[in-house]
């Protein structure tokens, strides 16, 4: 077997390119997640069916369908629906948003649980409302406590967003077969693709161990 390091070096910058991409998207998708995330998650525990069963059936339908037909329905059955062509783009961020979205809502709703209901009496006794109780008190414990889970939501896209290639749009793998389609380097390529993920993941897992110790909880006080 010969390993053909020169394609490996030719081919880094375009991969590093995708990779850009790939963060891209991730952050997107992640960053609409939480807006997401947080309302649905808090929805979730609301008393209210009418707030409850949307929330519970957004979550279950996301969770329960894979994230590759999910990218499929956004970008071939809605443009039949609108009648529209959707970019790739915002068809990948489309997906991974609402797909990440259910996912941190039950990071959410577990993060809200986690904190001893005796805070929401405390702060309602005080005379504050359900929603500045939430606000002021319930949400700022519970954002420490949901920091690793939130973290592992970020690297999970991060590596899922691969599936978005499946539509074409030129992430970091798209990128990689486009160049394999080009110099049959499989190997030298997927190898290449590899390393590329893993340093971000590596990066970003570092990260979240700074912050994790940097908002360290001590609830001993
Ligand atoms: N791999 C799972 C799927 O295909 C989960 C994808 C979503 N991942 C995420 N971190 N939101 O459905």
């Amino acid at each position: 077997m010969n390993f053909d390091f020169d394609l490996v070096v030719r081919s880094f910058p375009l991969l590093l390119l995708g990779a850009g991409i790939t963060l891209k998207i991730t952050a997107l998708s992640v960053g609409f997640g939480l807006l997401i995330g947080m309302f649905v998650g808090m929805a979730r525990l609301a008393k209210s069916a009418v707030v409850r069963i949307p929330a519970s059936i957004y979550v279950h339908f996301l969770r329960g369908t894979p994230l590759l037909v999910q990218i499929f329905l956004i970008y071939f059955a809605i443009p039949i629906v609108m009648g529209t062509r959707v970019d790739p783009f915002v068809a990948a961020v489309t997906a991974c948003s609402i797909n990440s979205g259910a996912y941190v809502a039950e990071i959410f709703r577990a993060g809200i649980q986690s904190i001893d209901k005796g805070q929401m009496e405390a702060g309602r006794s005080l005379g504050m409302n359900w929603v500045q109780t939430m606000r002021y008190i319930i949400l700022p414990q519970a954002l420490k406590r949901i920091l690793p889970p939130l973290g592992n939501e970020f690297i999970a896209m991060l590596k899922d967003s691969s599936l978005v290639s499946a539509i074409g749009f030129e992430e970091l793998t798209r990128r990689g077969q486009l160049i394999i389609a080009r110099t049959y380097g499989s190997f030298e390529i997927w190898l290449s693709v590899a390393f590329i993920y893993l340093i971000m993941t590596f990066t970003i897992s570092r990260l979240v161990d700074y912050l994790e110790r940097r908002y360290k909880t001590d609830d001993k006080h």
